[in-house]
């Protein structure tokens, strides 16, 4: 008898849990465990996309108030790596003071963090990407960091506009071959088990055994 054994894509999520917000390094839990980073816009989606990855509705806290996430989160997956909620760009209606800091305080983490491993850039897949979009993508390349685009809310879009909007961003991009670019719902988990092999690919680069 013939078996089909599936291939082994999704992740198997047995613990995930808060550790602490932090602003400034001296806060930062240490830097053990590899670390994959989510970044977006405000209200982009990255705290439900952390959700539906480890299946925990309530563990990242998600808000149809833009700019909830106003430090940066750190979680452990499994206890074997970190999953880390960046605060949003881009709102205006967050305090002045907050915006002034919000710069520094992810550039510092993503510049410095030795553990980071991937980021993950969230983008709307109805938006072209905004100015600071392009701004972060340029200064990742600088840095060198691995990053990836996932394209949330695919949901919202038909089939016809999904394939239309992902040529129309892969356009506004440029050329990049590198850089996967992944098309994901929150809502229907579409893309999630691409963003797990992403995900762990940069992980086990690290640690050189399966998870
Ligand atoms: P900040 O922390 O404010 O920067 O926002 P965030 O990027 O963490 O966004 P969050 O996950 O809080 O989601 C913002 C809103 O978008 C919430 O109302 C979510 O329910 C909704 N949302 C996020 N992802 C999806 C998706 O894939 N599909 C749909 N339909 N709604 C989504
Ligand atoms: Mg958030």
């Amino acid at each position: 008898m013939i078996r089909f054994i599936p291939e082994e894509s999704h992740m198997k999520v047995l613990s995930a849990e808060f550790v602490l917000s932090a602003k400034a390094p001296a806060h930062y839990p240490p830097a053990v465990l590899p670390e994959i980073a989510f970044a977006g816009r405000s209200n982009v989606g990255k705290s439900s996309l952390i959700n539906t990855l480890v299946k925990r509705k309530g563990l990242a806290r998600t808000s149809n108030t833009p700019g909830r996430t106003q430090e940066i989160n750190f979680f452990t997956v499994n206890n074997r790596f970190a999953f880390i909620d960046l605060p949003g760009y881009g709102y205006a209606k967050v305090p002045e003071t907050i915006r002034r800091n919000w710069g520094p305080m992810v550039e510092t983490y993503l510049r410095d963090r030795q553990t980071l491993r991937l980021v993950v850039l969230i983008l709307d897949i109805r938006r072209d990407p905004s100015d600071e979009d392009h701004q972060l993508i340029e200064w990742l390349q600088h840095y060198r960091l691995p990053f990836l685009i996932a394209l949330t809310k695919t949901d919202k879009v038909s089939r016809n506009q999904l394939v239309q909007r992902q040529r129309r961003i892969g356009e506004d991009l440029g050329p990049s071959p590198t850089t996967p670019v992944v098309s994901f719902s929150a809502k229907t988990g579409v893309g999630k088990d691409r963003l797990w092999r992403e995900i762990k690919k940069a992980v086990v680069l690290d640690t050189g055994d399966n998870l």
